[in-house]
């Protein structure tokens, strides 16, 4: 009769066998997965990567974190929902991706010419405005740790952008966001909502005639071998917030969630510190194609965008709230006056 070497084992030294088991149970690592939809080699993706090995290190290989870069697991939307579903632990998805959650104050980031300068951005995504926002996603079972900056937008078409009356007619591809609905609109353009990972593709097929990003993003996704002509607006800002399933995040050992909430800082901190770097350098590398040719508005020109831009605040203050828009003016004023 041949004996199960396991069950004679726990026959005869059960303690030792339930310690090993245990032990073994111990050493399975708590599995993250981090699902984004840009390139590894951007502000968001060289984060991402950070916060991985510093999670990975100060949890002792307690923790493995799994990125999946460039949509390779889901695009824009599918993300957030295996996120809420549990399929995906953590992600970082763009301001303008949170209004088809039903937060639409997370909008507020997408007012045309809402923050002056980074540093007016960094006293609202550092300070409490910030905080009471990534609050509110707790009710749709997400938890905000962190803003992640990428940087300010630039526009691009295949014919020249220098006036508001350039836009007229052009299809471009937006966000999900109903604030860049309504900004496209004010240029005259038909807004289309395309997810990330279809944006090259549907410039070179004519879906779209143009589309908005910071230039990392742009060059990344090699949107220049699709546009001809991109114009230094600096109209907008694109960043991000890091959320995880909340959930998952509130029912991780504390000692654990501790120390990923470390290499969450130390990542946002770097991340912050490379994203005007990544988009100069983007931008170069742009310059060096001879593929697009760039053009930056004049002071005139800018006033003209100025113009039909800035009364998108208004026509949003029912969506986002009066006092939200005004308490991030605050801030931004703040910054001027000092
Ligand atoms: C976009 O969809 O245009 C960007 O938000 C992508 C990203 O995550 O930076």
């Amino acid at each position: 009769m041949r004996i199960n070497a396991a069950l004679f084992a726990s026959v005869l030294f059960p303690f030792a066998v339930v310690a090993t088991s245990v032990d073994a149970l111990a050493q399975t690592p708590i599995v993250i997965k981090f699902s984004h939809v840009v390139a590894s080699d951007t502000p968001k993706g060289k984060a991402a990567q950070r916060f991985k090995e510093l999670a990975e290190k100060t949890t002792k290989g307690r923790v493995r974190i799994e990125i999946y870069p460039n949509s390779q697991l889901y695009k824009d939307k599918e993300e957030m929902e295996a996120l809420q579903l549990g399929a995906v632990q953590m992600l970082a998805p763009s301001l303008a991706k949170f209004g088809p959650l039903g937060v639409r104050e997370f909008e507020v980031f997408d007012l045309p010419y809402i923050f002056p300068t980074k540093e007016a951005l960094y006293r609202v995504t550092e300070g409490q405005v910030g905080r009471d926002l990534l609050k509110k996603l707790e009710a749709k079972g997400i938890t905000g740790l962190a803003y992640w900056d990428n940087g300010f937008k630039v526009m691009s078409s295949n014919r020249p952008l220098k006036s508001p009356a350039d836009f007229k007619g052009l299809r471009m591809r937006i966000q999900p966001s109903k604030v860049i609905d309504f900004q496209m609109r004010a240029l005259g353009a038909y807004p289309q909502v395309l997810s990330f990972g279809d944006v090259y593709g549907a410039l070179k097929n004519g879906v779209v005639d143009g589309t908005e990003n910071p230039p990392s993003n742009f060059y990344t996704q090699r949107m220049h071998e699709a546009q001809r002509h991109l114009t230094v607006s600096n109209h907008g800002y694109l960043g991000y917030a890091v959320i995880v399933n909340k959930k998952f995040w509130d029912g991780l050992p504390s000692g654990i969630r501790s120390n990923l909430e470390d290499a969450v800082k130390e990542a946002t901190r770097y991340a912050n510190e490379i994203a005007q770097e990544e988009n100069d350098a983007a931008m170069e590398a742009i310059k060096k194609s001879g593929k697009t040719a760039i053009y930056f508005l004049s002071d005139k020109e800018r006033e003209e965008w100025r113009r039909v831009l800035v009364p998108v605040h208004k026509e949003m203050e029912a969506r986002i709230g009066r006092d939200l828009i005004a308490a991030v003016n605050r801030e931004a004023a703040m910054t001027v006056s000092k």
